[in-house]
């Protein structure tokens, strides 16, 4: 099966929410392919940040970007179908909270959704892998879920190796994407490790020209691979 195309993700919890219309068309004009969106309840993770009626809102300001939407929540089946009907192009629930997931990833297939199942970094990898099959993406997270502008977590490379290992296997068409921590030093650590989708925050948004920073982050990310 072909590599599959690195996929640059902005996260958009590190914009500058007083602009924030600038910054969604800032981060959507920069040649990223992706917008990540952080969905947090104060349960699942202790910290609150945005609901379905902002992602509404990302869909009017940015229609025609690909809506990654990350829900760090403790009941993800109750709130799928709203963030779907919001306008999310990608859903993806966490393993670790507390639902059925089977029929939490069929909901959203159903939904004619691409589903996503993430894994917190202290999460054994091959819990996730027998759902591989049912899902459109895999989230290894690189940071303890909750906030931006953590450390990246370089153990997680082990289960990032695992899993795209899997997906080789099984001839699996599943995206790898990898959450926190992401910047020029530690992206080609991922990449090469077989992730495809690269979320980063803080690093984005805090340059002038994200324009370029993208373009620089997308040949960082490629270039140990690319050099064998
Ligand atoms: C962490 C979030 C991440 C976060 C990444 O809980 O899931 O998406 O925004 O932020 P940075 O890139 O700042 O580590
Ligand atoms: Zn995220």
């Amino acid at each position: 099966m072909a590599p599959r195309p690195l996929i640059i993700a902005p996260s958009i919890l590190a914009a500058d929410f007083a602009n924030l219309d600038r910054e969604v068309r800032r981060a959507v004009d920069s040649g990223a392919d992706w917008l990540h969106l952080d969905i947090m309840d104060g349960h699942f993770v202790p910290n609150i940040s945005f609901g379905a009626d902002l992602v509404r809102t990302l869909r009017r300001i940015a229609p025609e970007a690909t809506l990654d939407v990350h829900l760090m929540i403790e009941q993800p089946d109750r709130y799928a179908r709203s963030f779907i009907d919001s306008g999310a192009d990608v859903l993806t629930v966490h393993l670790e909270a507390h639902h059925n997931v089977h029929k939490t990833l069929e909901l959203i297939r159903d939904m004619g959704c691409r589903a996503g199942l993430a894994i917190n970094p202290l999460t054994m990898v091959e819990n996730a892998l027998p759902l591989l099959p049912q899902i459109d993406l895999l989230l290894c997270m690189t940071v303890n879920p909750g906030f931006g502008g953590q450390a990246f977590m370089v153990e997680v490379l082990e289960k990032v190796r695992a899993a795209r290992r899997y997906i080789r296997e099984h001839a699996l068409n599943v995206d790898l994407e990898v959450d926190g921590g992401l910047n020029n030093d530690t992206a080609g650590l991922a990449v090469t490790a077989g992730a495809n989708v690269i979320v980063a925050g803080t690093f984005l948004f805090k340059q002038k020209n994200m324009r370029e920073a993208v373009a620089n982050l997308r040949s960082k990310a490629t270039e140990i691979t690319a050099a064998g």
